[in-house]
Parts: structure tokens; C-alpha cells; sequence
């Protein structure tokens, strides 16, 4: 939405976010559109009967009706939070958000219908039992495709899917072993997953996302990648594009000296397969995080900009790049906070507005970015 819209719409918060403090030049959503690319953010649909949660927030909901094109729940469609038991659907979270996205013109993705890391299964699911042989590969099928059916028809306005998430092993490059490919087949339960996603959504792009990066230490996660998507191309498994999920800095926290080295080159070799294979991209979940630089906050906010803008103007030169979303807007929000505090106990400075909906320079650098990349159809 531009600027002005959401100044005299009816859903902005008065006196929360004064248009003079907005960033002049228009919103990254306007921007991004201008070259053909989607902007928008994650967002959690806040604790029940809490105002701390995200959607909870006049000034984070402000930020997000600014600012945004595209939605995606951060964990209300994940198994973890949907699937209580076998039986139950539990939509109401994410009912929010996509309630939230729809009242403000906004579109939405989802995030995911299979997180395939047994990690990440509810307790429930991995002790499911299939039972053995042809039968038991039935049952794990049934259970999938009735997942997906379902979800993907509860949302008919999820126009981009993460089918699959993260389902290879960084250390080997393998398919993760979870108890749908114990009884289905690696290669199986993926494809199962990304057919059936086709059938309900037919015209929705359908997106394989993973955390590979660009940092020493990636390769076998690359390489492994890189075999998923042939076979995927090999057996005719529907899938339009690599989602990268861009989470800067969490494997190497030198991360912003790498542009530029040597390992650049590695990283545009692998993308360069991937679009030479026909897939699309897009960055999925983008963050910074300064878990490890000095605390100095000017510092730490030049240095997240600087790597954001040399990021995403490599990101963008590719034309297969079609939507930017940032993992969560205003840093008190940001998963990073929990999940790799720092050692001086600092608040992270993850994301492109501070803890008073205030732009920061990183947001200037994902605007520049927008502004200096070419065109796409
Ligand atoms: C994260 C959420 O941000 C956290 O709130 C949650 O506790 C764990 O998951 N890769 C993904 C995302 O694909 O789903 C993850 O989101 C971040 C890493």
C-alpha cells in the first residue's frame, strides 16, 4: 500500500505513526512493485487476550499496513501450532492474519504445509504409528493429502506456498528421515506433497524453502539442494521456485565482509542452477543478525545495512527473483531475540524498524535496493 492510501484509510492508528516520521519516497511494497517483485513480512498472530503479540500491536500493525504486499503467518500454519491431534484443524490463528491481510488489501502466503525436519513434528505425529508394508504407506499418504486438501482450501487467498521446508541435512545433503518418509519414501512424501498442493492451488506458485547460504561451511547443504530441485525437474514434481530463506549472518557472523569474497562466486554459481533449471526465487525469511558484533548500536546498524543492500542487489540482479519477504518488521518482535541471544544480553537489531516503529538504515538499504534493481515482468 503507498503511504498516503494507509494515511487516510480507516484503519490507521492515529497518532501512532505521524506521517512525518514515515520514510519519505514511498513504501517498500510500491517499490518492489515498480520492478516487478512482492515486499511484505512475516507477522504471529499474537497471544490470545494479550497485547503483547504482534497483530496485538496498533504501532507493529501500522508498520505492516505501510510497509507490506504480501503476508505470511510466521508459525499459525506450521503442524506444531495447526494439528493439535490427528483430527483437529485449528484455525483460528491464522484465521487472524489472514483476516488482518484480507480487511487491508493485502495478500498472503503460506508457511508451511510440511515442514519436513522430525524436529519440528508435534510430539503426536512422530510417534504415529502407519503400521508397515503398502498399508501403512496408504495411511501416511492419506494423512498428507488430507493436510494439504484442507489447509489449501481454507485459504483460497494464498496465492504463494512453502509446500515443503527445510528437508535437507546441512551435514550430509540427504532428505531428513521423519515417519512420512519412513513410511512413504523420501522422494515420495516430497512429491506427494508438492501434487497434491497443485491439485487444490493450481495457479498458487508452489516453493521449495530451505536455508542454504552463501557461507563457508553451506556446500553439501547447496549440493543437496541442488539434487532435490533435478529430481524434482526429473520426475515432473510441480515446483516453481527455490525459496531462500536469507537468514543473514546466523551461520557466520563475519557474514558482511563475505560479499564480494570468494564465496560469492560459489553462491552465484548455485543460483545460477537453480535458474538455469527454471526455477523462480524468492527470499523468504530476511534478517540480520548481530549476535556477535560489537554493541555499539550505529555500528551494528551500518554494518546490517551494508550487507542488506549487497544482499539483496545480488539477489535482485537474478529476474527470477519475485518476492522479498523480511522475517518479522520491528526488532523487539524478531525470533533471533530467543534464539541466539547475544553474550552482552543487547537487545538484537535484527530487522528494518526499531522498538519505536522507527525506520532504521537497514530499511533505507532494502528501499535502496529496490530503487537500483532492474525490472522484471
Ligand atoms: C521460526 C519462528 O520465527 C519462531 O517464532 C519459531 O519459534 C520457530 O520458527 N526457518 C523457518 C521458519 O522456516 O519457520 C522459522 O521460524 C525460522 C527458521
Amino acid at each position: 500500500m503507498a503511504f498516503g492510501a494507509a494515511a487516510g484509510a480507516a484503519c490507521a492508528v492515529p497518532g501512532l505513526v505521524r506521517a512525518a516520521e514515515r520514510p519519505p519516497g514511498g513504501s517498500l511494497a510500491d517499490l518492489a512493485k515498480a520492478k516487478g517483485v512482492r515486499f511484505g513480512s512475516a507477522v504471529g498472530a499474537g497471544k490470545p487476550g494479550s497485547l503483547t503479540g504482534t497483530l496485538d500491536d496498533p504501532g507493529y500493525r501500522q508498520v505492516l499496513i505501510d510497509e507490506c504486499g504480501v503476508l505470511v503467518p510466521e508459525n499459525e500454519l506450521k503442524w506444531y501450532v495447526l494439528r493439535p491431534d490427528a483430527e483437529t484443524f485449528a484455525f483460528e490463528r491464522a484465521d487472524r492474519i489472514a483476516a488482518f491481510a484480507k480487511a487491508h488489501d493485502i495478500a498472503l502466503r503460506g508457511h508451511t504445509l510440511l515442514w519436513h525436519h522430525p524436529k519440528w513434528f508435534p510430539a503426536w505425529l512422530s510417534n504415529y504409528d502407519f503400521g508397515s508394508g503398502p498399508a501403512g504407506k496408504a495411511k501416511a499418504q492419506a494423512m498428507l493429502t488430507a493436510h494439504i486438501a484442507t489447509v489449501i482450501k481454507h485459504y483460497p487467498q494464498i496465492d504463494s506456498w512453502d509446500v515443503v521446508n527445510e528437508t535437507i541435512d546441512p551435514k550430509d545433503g540427504a532428505i531428513r528421515r521423519t515417519v512420512f518418509s519412513d513410511a512413504m519414501g523420501p522422494e515420495a512424501t516430497l512429491d506427494v506433497a508438492f501434487q497434491t498442493a497443485r491439485a487444490f492451488a493450481p495457479k498458487a506458485r508452489l516453493v521449495y524453502n530451505d536455508y542454504m547460504g552463501w557461507e563457508a561451511g553451506n556446500e553439501a547443504h547447496r549440493t543437496g539442494v541442488l539434487k532435490l530441485l533435478e529430481g524434482f525437474r526429473k520426475r515432473g514434481t510441480p515446483v516453481d521456485a527455490l525459496g531462500v530463506q536469507s537468514h543473514l549472518g546466523t551461520q557466520d557472523p563475519a557474514a558482511s565482509a563475505i560479499l564480494g569474497q570468494p564465496q560469492e562466486k560459489a553462491w552465484r554459481a548455485f543460483l545460477d542452477e537453480v535458474a538455469g533449471m527454471g526455477y523462480d526465487l524468492l527470499i523468504t525469511e530476511f534478517d540480520v543478525n548481530d549476535q556477535n558484533l560489537p554493541g555499539d548500536v550505529a555500528g551494528r546498524d551500518a554494518a546490517g545495512a551494508a550487507l542488506a543492500k549487497a544482499y539483496l542487489d545480488l539477489m535482485l540482479d537474478y529476474r527470477q527473483t519475485k518476492e522479498v519477504l523480511a522475517w518479522g518488521m520491528v526488532d523487539k518482535y524478531s525470533w533471533l531475540q530467543g534464539f541466539t541471544p547475544r553474550k552482552d544480553g543487547l537487545p538484537k537489531r535484527a530487522t528494518l524498524y526499531d522498538d519505536a516503529y522507527k525506520p532504521k538504515p537497514m530499511r533505507e538499504a532494502v528501499a535502496a535496493a529496490f530503487r537500483a534493481a532492474p525490472v522484471r515482468a
